[in-house]
């Protein structure tokens, strides 16, 4: 009985294959080519010199591939009815205008992808009418001047958005109020300030990339509604400043990056929020002051890059009362190797979680690293600094800029490796080091990965900073 019913399934299941296949190729356009596959019937059309979108797909279709081709024009119902379909791909192509209506009759649909269509420049509000369920958009490298309002409305179902390497200026209003978004890329565009208004309601972002744009100001609270933010990127922008409640009600917060900016100085009230924070970056800036506290109840730490400042000394009151457990990244400073940082050396000795603090001050130990300088005890045990040495002209005097360690180049790295879409060779040129190109290029991302075919759609900056922690130690 038991062997009957199997094989009546397995039967079923061949002659549904067959069928299935049958349905899946029959209507395969000309230039395409279809199979039906474990993810349904999926049609691949790219690189094959289309000029207009095929005027027939298989009904069956659950993929449609219409990369680098020439199509400049979709019109309304450009790919008629298809109620399989869940995912398409137009990019790398030269789209000029898209009708409102184009997409109407793919009910089902919950990734699109149009990055690289350079010609696009502006959308119309309606474009994505009828996508009630569209979870992944791909607008990047569209040199779009803004997105309409209304645009992202029409899309209930957005969780992922990435619209990086576009001429925003602002953060496009079209964001605010989508309850459900979890990822936002908008790095690598022109975008000038985080204003007070530009995230509000945005209750389950995740993670949101504004790197390499041109933000100069965040304003107080402009992520108070952004509870559930776990990776932030604001590096490589021209922050001089931050008002003291700019992070107000980022609780959940893991990963902050604000390397590469114009910083003098870190306020104590920045991070009091963030109670969870994991990682800092505070690198390539003009730091030279570290206010009391400003690290405080930062207890699940594990990394804080301070690396490339104009740093002379740290207060161990920078970290009191919490207890910094975390690796300490502090290379390319002009340090003063006095009295103040005896603790700091002191700490390098006892925990192996700082290396290569170059001295640049007092003379005597200029050109030494931290971990070398012996420092003098008076005759009642009191630390005595190092003297002063006036150097003439013809005294080696100090390197300017120490040799970095492979830690520290490996470190410095780090906040440019989290720009998901920097091209794998420009990483390569920066490297010099141990890391090679392949890294970068099997980032795994972090969150739903629908198709796995581009891991750079998501951030995954967490685990990747993890994976990078973890090689740096040994
Ligand atoms: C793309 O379209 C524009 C006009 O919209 C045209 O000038 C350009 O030559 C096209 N490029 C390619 C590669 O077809
Ligand atoms: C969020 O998603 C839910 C369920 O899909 C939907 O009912 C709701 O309208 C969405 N919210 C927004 C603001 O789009
Ligand atoms: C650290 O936490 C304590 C207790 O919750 C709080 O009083 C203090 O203001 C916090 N410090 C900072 C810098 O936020
Ligand atoms: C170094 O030069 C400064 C003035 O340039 C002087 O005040 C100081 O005493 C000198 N120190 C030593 C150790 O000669
Ligand atoms: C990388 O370096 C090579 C040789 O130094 C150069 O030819 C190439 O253009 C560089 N690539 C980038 C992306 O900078
Ligand atoms: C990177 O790896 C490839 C192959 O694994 C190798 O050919 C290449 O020399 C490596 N480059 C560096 C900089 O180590």
């Amino acid at each position: 009985m038991k062997g009957h019913r199997m094989l009546v399934l397995l039967l079923h299941a061949v002659v549904f294959g067959a069928w299935a296949e049958e349905a899946c190729t029959r209507t395969c356009p000309t230039a395409c080519a279809c199979s039906s596959t474990e993810r349904g019937c999926s049609v691949r059309c790219d690189r094959a010199g289309l000029l207009r979108v095929p005027a027939e797909f298989p009904c069956e279709a659950a993929s449609i591939d219409l990369d680098r081709n020439g199509l400049r024009f979709l019109g309304e119902r450009a790919f008629g009815t298809l109620p399989s379909l869940r995912r398409l791909s137009l990019r790398h192509n030269n789209l000029s205008f898209i009708t409102p209506g184009a997409f109407k009759g793919l009910p089902r649909l919950a990734e699109l992808r149009l990055a690289h269509n350079g010609e696009l420049r502006y959308l119309h509000a309606r474009t994505f009418a009828a996508l009630g369920r569209l979870r992944r958009l791909d607008l990047a490298s569209c040199r779009l001047f803004t997105v309409p309002e209304r645009l992202l409305a029409e899309l209930p179902a957005l969780r992922e958005l990435a619209a990086f390497d576009n001429l925003f200026r602002r953060v496009p209003g079209a964001l605010r109020g989508l309850a459900n978004l979890t990822h936002a890329h908008l790095e690598h565009s022109r975008i000038e300030a985080v204003a007070s208004s530009s995230l509000l309601g945005m209750r389950r972002l995740r993670s949101l990339s504004l790197q390499a744009n041109r933000v100069r100001a965040v304003h107080a609270g402009a992520f108070r509604d952004c509870g559930a933010l776990e990776h932030l990127l604001l590096n490589d922008n021209l922050l001089a400043e931050l008002p003291a409640e700019a992070f107000l009600g980022l609780r959940r917060l893991r990963t902050l990056n604000l390397g590469g900016n114009a910083l003098g100085l870190v306020a104590r009230a920045w991070f009091a929020d963030m109670a969870e924070l994991e990682l800092l970056y505070l690198d390539r800036n003009s730091i030279a002051f570290v206010e009391e506290g400003a690290f405080q109840n930062l207890s699940g730490l594990l990394a804080l890059h301070l690396n490339g400042n104009q740093l002379t000394v740290l207060a161990w009151a920078a970290f009191q009362p919490g207890f910094f457990l975390g690796r300490l990244f502090l290379f390319r400073n002009p340090w003063r190797c006095d009295c103040r940082l005896e603790w700091l050396r002191d700490w390098m000795e006892s925990s192996g979680r700082v290396a290569d603090v170059p001295c640049a001050a007092p003379g005597s130990v200029a050109g030494l690293d931290l971990s070398q300088v012996a420092f003098g005890r008076s005759s009642d045990g009191l630390c005595v600094d190092p003297e002063e040495l006036n150097f003439t002209a013809s005294s080696p005097g100090p390197s300017p800029e120490p040799a970095a360690t492979t830690v520290s180049r490996f470190s410095s790295l780090l906040s440019k490796l989290l720009a998901p879409r920097v091209p794998v060779e420009e990483v390569a040129n920066t490297t010099e080091g141990p890391l090679n190109t392949s890294l970068s290029d099997s980032l795994p991302s972090s969150g739903v990965v629908v198709s796995g075919h581009n891991t750079r759609f998501l951030l995954g900056s967490g685990f990747l900073l993890s994976v990078v922690f973890v090689l740096s130690m040994d």
